[in-house]
């Protein structure tokens, strides 16, 4: 069994690819021919055009993996409905959270634009759940990834408001998803809000201390400070990644930082990228 993966949402799009759009955002196709898994949406502007530009049919999607409750990663999911629902959606519970980014110049929602009954009435079958989730026998979903290093921890401004109240937001609701491939896992993030390294441990543990192939996704190291950069890259080292693409949150500063901590090895993630694991286990 071959899957292949396609960039569909990134915040910037792979040089020499006319026609194709960037957005604050994530979405990642994975095409199989047993199963064809969307995770994550973006912002809601790039994943249908990108889509129609690249000869991908979103109609073929049986499975939607939100790798958490914000915007930019849950925005596509009204423009998908028009054009598929007869997909299962995964999920955290805590994805629905009304999520507010608190900022110098104020505060403004950032959480899920479409709710649960939106969705529900469109026909899309809601599997919200904390635990792993197998979607087939070469993927599952990391479930909540729990928070065990010293150094990577939530945002300040990120919260949300319960019952009246504003209150931190864990953002709980974030995870992975896992694909075997016959060169180790493949690791999609989202925004690893929860942290890439406690996010890479939940891996291991789930894999069995399988070897990782490659991660793609965000990282959320936009405003790590230098020396979190480096201990971030000393303990990304442990896990031996074959490639790294990083993308989406993962910032410029970062971004250069683990490209010199991993030569010829960090490349980055873009609309129009795609690349092909093959899976010969069961
Ligand atoms: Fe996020
Ligand atoms: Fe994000």
């Amino acid at each position: 069994l071959k899957f292949r993966i396609t960039i569909l949402s990134e915040n910037t799009v792979s040089p020499g690819r006319k026609g194709l759009i960037g957005e604050h955002g994530l979405s990642i196709l994975v095409e199989s021919a047993d199963q064809t898994i969307l995770f994550d949406t973006g912002q809601g502007g790039a994943l249908v055009p990108n889509a129609r530009e690249m000869g991908i049919d979103l109609t073929v999607v049986d499975t939607v993996v939100l790798s958490h409750g914000h915007y930019d990663h849950a925005g596509g999911l009204r423009s998908l409905v028009e054009v598929n629902s007869r997909f299962t959606l995964i999920a955290h519970p805590d994805v629905f959270n009304d999520k507010i980014a608190r900022r110098d110049d104020g505060q403004y929602p950032i959480g899920m634009p479409v709710g649960r009954d939106f969705l529900e009435q469109a026909g899309v079958c809601l599997k919200l759940q904390k635990t792993p989730v197998t979607i087939c026998r070469w993927a599952t979903t990391t479930g909540e990834i729990p928070m065990e290093t010293d150094f990577e921890a939530m945002e300040p401004y990120f919260f949300q408001r319960r019952g009246g109240r504003m209150v931190p937001d864990p953002l709980a609701d974030d995870q992975s998803l896992v694909l075997r491939s016959d060169e180790g896992v493949v690791v999609l993030l989202g925004c690893s809000h929860r942290g890439v390294i406690n996010t890479l441990k939940t891996v291991a543990k789930l894999s069995e201390g399988e070897p990782v192939a490659a991660i793609f996704g965000g990282l959320h190291l936009e405003s790590a400070s230098d020396e979190k950069l480096a201990r971030i890259c000393r303990y990304l080292k442990d896990f031996n990644i074959g490639a790294i693409n990083a993308g989406h949150c993962t910032g410029m500063r970062a971004f250069l930082a683990l490209s010199n901590a991993f030569p010829g090895r960090v490349f980055l993630n873009a609309v129009g990228r795609t690349a092909t694991f093959r899976f010969s286990g069961h």
